[in-house]
């Protein structure tokens, strides 16, 4: 039984690191980035985000909505037997992941057929299963990162900073411009979705939305111009922001620049642009 656990974990590993490649696979610094398989705890208090952010409909969001992703996924986690230490390692390659192979191929099939097992080759996920990874884990995934790009007003810089400041101002003209261009592509985006501040293998920033739970991570599903590494995010989806301010999305993009982690968003650029933390 041992072996067979050892051969599953060995496969999963060498898979998700020959899909990823090395952006998510070795580089100890860019875990700090990483999503666990659970929700983490907040920093802050629901009510701390108040009055820009309603604390009653943060705390059903977390609860209620993110929550229902992180149980849908640790559900597909537990049926499919992966071993994902970090979320995000799922959503680069998800349409070409394989599931791990059944007992050790290093066994003899005579000790296995003895042992009253057989030898599965590795196979692709069924469509079904990668819609899963992709609502569930994606949901998980932005959702993790929505909640990191919150911080109490007041507590932290007002805007972007050193580096960063000067990244936005290179690609958009301003942090003015830039932020007209964020709430812009936010308002235009129909239905349900995500608008995204995104760190392109080119090293552009370039804004960015996209529908449902998908994210700029998710190369099988974005297109080039919007893929990338995200270093802030917005959830567009009504949970998000009806509850306080009905359909008024305008208002809500508002109210959340008044509670962005200007902190976080600098250190999620110098991790993703591979300047020193
Ligand atoms: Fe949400």
């Amino acid at each position: 039984m041992q072996s067979t656990l050892l051969s599953r974990r060995h496969f999963l590993t060498t898979a998700c690191a020959a899909l990823t490649g090395s952006v998510f696979a070795a580089e100890e610094r860019l875990r700090s980035l990483g999503v666990p398989v659970h929700q983490e705890k907040l920093a802050y208090s629901f009510e701390s985000l108040e009055p820009w952010l309603s604390g009653a409909m943060l705390k059903r969001h977390y609860e209620e909505h993110h929550a229902a992703f992180v149980k849908e996924l640790q559900t597909l986690v537990k049926n499919e037997e992966l071993e994902v230490g970090n979320v995000i390692s799922l959503m680069p390659g998800m349409d070409r992941l394989v599931q791990p192979a059944r007992n050790d191929s290093r066994i003899p099939l005579g000790r296995l057929a003895s042992q009253g097992l057989s030898f599965e080759p590795p196979r692709k996920f069924s469509p079904e299963t990668v819609q899963k990874i992709r609502q569930a884990g994606g949901g998980h995934v932005n959702h993790t990162a929505f909640w990191r790009f919150l911080a109490p007003a007041g507590s932290g810089p007002k805007g972007p900073q050193e580096e960063t400041a000067r990244a936005i101002q290179e690609d958009f003209g301003s942090i003015k411009a830039f932020r007209q261009a964020f709430k812009e592509a936010a308002l235009g985006r129909t239905g349900s979705g995500w608008a995204w501040l995104v760190y392109r293998p080119d090293k552009c920033l370039v804004v960015s939305t996209t529908p449902n739970e998908d994210n700029p991570l998710m190369k099988d599903h974005v297109a080039w111009e919007k893929s990338g590494r995200p270093i802030l995010c917005l959830d567009l989806w009504e949970h998000a922001y009806a509850e306080q301010f009905g359909e008024d999305r305008e208002q809500y993009i508002d109210a959340w620049w008044k509670v962005v982690n200007w902190d976080f968003v600098g250190r999620a650029y110098r991790i993703v642009s591979g300047l020193p933390l």
